[in-house]
């Protein structure tokens, strides 16, 4: 755990609950405005922004926080210039329990200073070997699945993805031993992440958590000298080697706390993200055509790392479900210092919220927004261009997702081998919908009819 003394001045404190001063709403006793952020954050986001304008104050549970919303207050937020905002303490609650000092809980010269240990991870060389690496195991997983009644892609997707997040991440194989205790540590983790009973005691699923923690931290630990011995091409192997500027490597804590929020910060996003993409592929078959006719074009079974660059409609339909349905549906930070947001006068260390799904679906920006239209990011549109921050699925400034490129890439790498092999629709009559919380799905895991080609 991070010891700096600069940081204990503001991480001590705790959360600001003084904010009658600024308009908005409590929501139900107790659970606040969680019930409907899970169901349509879009709806109370639009509430608040008519009624209060871009800043207003609502309860996540117990606790007031303030609502950010729009592209202006992104921008304040994400660059921060003055320093006046924490992501340490916008997201110590949910991620720092589990995954100690990662880059989300680390401010300032600290965060600068570590991300250094990802450098190598996501350069050129190292990206073309996780192509080569993701293929297959892709190719191989999809053959597997089995297209009954009961096939639900979300389960699927997440299931292969972590197979693959293991090998391609720690250089862990299906067959290695511990992997699947591994897999079901990073499960129960999850489960345990958003839980408000929080006593580490039998019986409790933040135990059952902590205790996955426990072994991924062993589990990562224990292979540190392996992979810096080796000459692995996986990212646990980049990072044992990546040096700090007097030559020694990062400790096995900074190691492991980077490495086990990796699993977290790639996995869930990227199920999410395919999850969308197929349901308005599944809604939209002309889409599913044009890009098969694109795949077509490419000619191979597998996308290269170079032909990523060519499926630009490919590019478009990922940017388009991440517009409709951004992966991370929250954003969270913690003001360190009385400071202005909006015109309003925000104490210290007052949680502060943005829904980026409000900003993606702004008329002043988008035409027809709540409409599946890739089209949008084409260069004779440019819709995604009439703001700095009006799309930002990946975030901005100091903290804009290092797995930009790896999270694009394995949709990318999935959805042309997908489209080769199979075609799919909803199941006739079938209702999608949508949840937000924790993370953004169809409600039933979206169920498809798929039939091969
Ligand atoms: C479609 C998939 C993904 C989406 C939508 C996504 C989105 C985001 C967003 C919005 C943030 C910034 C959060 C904030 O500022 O509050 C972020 C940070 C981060 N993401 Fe991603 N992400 C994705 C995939 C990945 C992958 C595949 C990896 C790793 C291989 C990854 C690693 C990270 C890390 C380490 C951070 C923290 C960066 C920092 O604090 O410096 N993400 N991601």
């Amino acid at each position: 755990m991070n010891t700096n003394s600069s940081v204990s001045s503001y991480t001590e404190a705790p959360n600001n609950k003084k904010l009658g001063h600024i308009p908005g709403e409590k929501g139900w006793p107790v659970v606040g405005c969680l019930p409907r952020l899970r169901t349509d954050p879009f709806g109370l986001a639009k509430h608040h922004w008519d009624k209060y304008g871009p800043v207003s104050r609502i309860n996540m549970g117990p606790q007031p926080g303030v609502m950010a919303l729009g592209p202006d207050m992104a921008q304040t937020l994400l660059l921060d210039s003055e320093r006046n905002f924490s992501t340490r303490m916008g997201y110590d609650y949910a991620l720092r329990t589990f995954y100690g000092d990662n880059l989300l809980c680390l401010d300032f010269d600290e965060h600068k200073f570590q991300r250094r240990i990802m450098q190598t991870s996501f350069k050129t060389p190292a990206m073309r070997s996780y192509v080569d690496t993701m293929n297959p195991i892709l190719d191989k997983g999809m053959e597997q699945w089995v297209f009954d009644k009961k096939f639900r892609f979300y389960d699927n997707i997440k299931e292969l993805l972590l197979r693959m997040t293991c090998k391609v991440f720690y250089g862990v194989e299906a067959e290695d031993e511990g992997s699947a205790e591994l897999a079901q540590a990073f499960i129960d983790i999850l489960d345990a992440q958003m839980g408000i009973v929080r006593l580490d005691m039998p019986g409790t699923k933040f135990h059952v958590g902590k205790n996955g923690q426990r072994f991924l931290r062993k589990y990562i630990t224990r292979l540190i000298p392996l992979r810096r011995a080796g000459d692995g091409t996986d990212m646990l192997s980049h990072m044992c080697k990546e040096t700090k500027p007097d030559g020694s490597y990062f400790t096995d804590e900074e190691i492991v706390d980077h490495a086990s929020f990796l699993l977290f910060a790639a996995h869930d996003t990227t199920t999410s993200t395919l999850t969308h993409m197929m349901y308005y592929l599944a809604i939209e078959p002309k889409w599913q055509e044009r890009l098969r006719a694109e795949g077509e074009r490419i000619g191979n079974d597998y996308l290269e790392y170079e032909d990523l660059a060519a499926v630009t409609e490919l590019d478009a339909c990922f940017q388009e479900a991440q517009r409709l349905h951004p992966s991370v549906s929250v954003m969270a930070r913690r003001s360190i210092r009385d400071c202005e947001l909006g015109g309003h006068h925000i104490p210290a260390h007052t949680l502060i919220f943005q829904y980026p799904i409000f900003t993606n679906r702004m008329e002043q920006y988008w035409s027809k927004p709540h409409s599946f239209d890739p089209e949008r990011f084409f260069p004779e549109r440019n819709e995604h261009k009439g703001h700095a921050f009006c799309h930002m699925p990946f975030g901005g400034g100091a903290h804009k997702c290092i797995g930009m490129h790896f999270g694009a890439m394995q949709a990318k790498l999935f959805t042309h081998q997908f489209l080769r092999k199979f075609e799919f629709s909803l199941p006739s009559g079938y209702q999608a919908g949508f949840t937000y919380l924790p993370m953004p799905k169809e409600k039933n895991g979206l169920p498809l009819v798929v039939k091969p080609r």
